[in-house]
């Protein structure tokens, strides 16, 4: 049996967070609209009204931030870079108050011994880049590396590594397919080409990255699928689905080629240009960032408006979201991807991994969080298995620092180590909060042996 303990010596902790649901101070220094500010307005969009007007407040708390994660015994920290903050309108002129807040907070994090970790996209698209059509238009790609050099002129010197990109499949599903996040498009297949284009970004990015010498990631979000049963049907619907979710956003970056979608009758032809695979793949990876929340579950469709169907996953615990636990499910994703790409695959980190919880303050002041602690646990130990089976995992950042603002579910879906009353902004470090410093430290302490 493989322990948590036998996590490679080196390996990295962290927390995640994410600009909107975090920072608050969405009109102070110059911040121009994200396509959240707007999204967030729109009635029904965000249970209850909530918006990230406030969120956390961590711009203006974030040194007290910084502090709770120096007592976590934190290697990294991985936030995001809200791009209005930096270019108002998303392109031309750079606003150098909205660069003073991350390098402050930069400066900070490398004052507690922890190493900053940007992802220069976590979903908040300046709202005039959303007017000539967001991720939908190519020439966003183009804005999206010039805001990069803006970024990395002024932070790359103390920033070895970059996300450049945060979840693109939910990103094209929720805000393009769907419309249940921001921009709130709900063009279903017709958001392809906001996959393409972002990866078009990612690819310019990286190599605006490479020419300051700087190391790349990208956080994708991934999920091992199963077929509901033998069924050939479900077995190709099962492909499909994959297809989609993983293989789209994960072969033009290591083999340099889409996967076949014939099955969605989607042709990528029309807005894939000579040239874009290489400048998506070209730069290459550093590290593959792997967020983790659950495994899918696909059957044939029942009708004929999608080629696969999502199935119940049955007989597991379910998170406060109704997500259901699977932790082997990591193992499964890890090893399949060590598989499926082989010498191509990079070094791997898990970016994110967590779970929302119904936490509450209790009498005596403390917040017991037991089911996350659990679930953190058996990820980290599916972690492990997936090590001794051979797989390059250097880190793992769990999702999240702080409770948070969860996208269209507002304040509903607690997610952090740390309890927010968003009412007093006071933070209360939860259970789960102490057992992870824990780790951290009697992980360092074994190695030091
Ligand atoms: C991921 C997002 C992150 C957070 C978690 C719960 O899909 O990247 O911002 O909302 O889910």
């Amino acid at each position: 049996m493989v322990e948590r303990s036998e996590l490679p010596v080196g390996f990295r902790w962290g927390v995640s967070t994410a600009s909107y649901q975090i920072e608050g101070a969405v009109e102070e220094d110059g911040r121009g609209h994200s396509v959240w500010d707007v999204f967030v307005e729109r009635p029904g969009a965000v249970k209850d009204g909530h918006t990230g007007r406030v969120a956390c407040d961590h711009y203006h708390r974030y040194r007290e931030d910084v502090s709770l994660m120096r007592e976590l015994g934190l290697d990294g920290y991985r936030f995001s870079i809200a791009w209005p903050r930096v270019q108002p309108s998303g392109s031309g002129a750079v606003n150098a108050a909205g660069l003073d807040f991350y390098e402050r907070l930069v400066d900070e994090l490398l004052g507690a011994g922890i190493t900053p970790l940007p992802t220069l996209f976590h979903w908040d698209l300046p709202q005039a880049l959303e007017e000539s059509g967001g991720w939908l238009a190519r020439d966003t790609a183009y804005r999206f590396a010039e805001y990069t050099s803006a970024v990395v002129e002024r932070l790359g010197d103390r920033v070895p590594a970059w996300i450049t990109l945060n979840e693109p499949f939910v990103h094209m599903v929720y805000g393009y397919a769907l419309g249940i996040h921001a921009p709130g498009r709900a063009l279903m297949l017709d958001a392809l080409p906001a996959a393409h284009h972002q990866l078009l970004g990612h690819g310019l990015a990286a190599s605006v990255l490479r020419q300051h010498g700087r190391q790349v990631l990208i956080a994708n979000n991934l999920t091992p699928v199963r077929a509901a049963s033998d069924d050939p049907a479900d077995v190709a619907a099962a492909a499909a689905y994959d297809a989609l979710h993983n293989r789209l956003f994960t072969d033009p970056l290591l083999l340099g080629r889409y996967p076949d979608l014939s099955a969605f009758g989607v042709d990528l032809d029309d807005f894939v240009r000579d040239g874009d695979l290489a400048a998506i793949s070209g730069p290459g990876l550093d590290g593959l960032g792997v967020n983790y929340y659950n495994p899918t579950r696909i059957s044939a469709p029942g009708d004929d408006a999608l080629p696969f169907a999502e199935a119940p996953i049955d007989g597991v615990p379910r998170t406060a979201f109704g997500w259901p636990v699977v932790p082997d499910g990591l193992r499964e994703l890890l090893v399949g991807l060590r598989e499926r790409y082989g010498s191509a695959l990079p070094p791997i980190t898990i970016t994110e991994n967590g779970c929302s919880v119904a936490d509450e303050v209790g009498p005596d002041g403390a917040v017991d969080d037991r089911f996350r602690i659990d679930y953190l646990a058996g990820h980290l130990d599916a972690v492990a298995r997936a090590v001794a089976e051979g797989v390059d995992v250097r880190g793992y950042y769990t999702w999240s620092l702080l409770d948070n603002f969860e996208w269209a579910e507002g304040y509903h879906q607690r997610f952090g180590l740390v309890h927010v009353d968003f009412e007093t902004q006071k933070r209360t470090p939860k259970a789960s909060y102490a057992w992870y410093r824990d780790l951290i430290a009697t992980h360092r302490a074994d190695h030091a042996r």
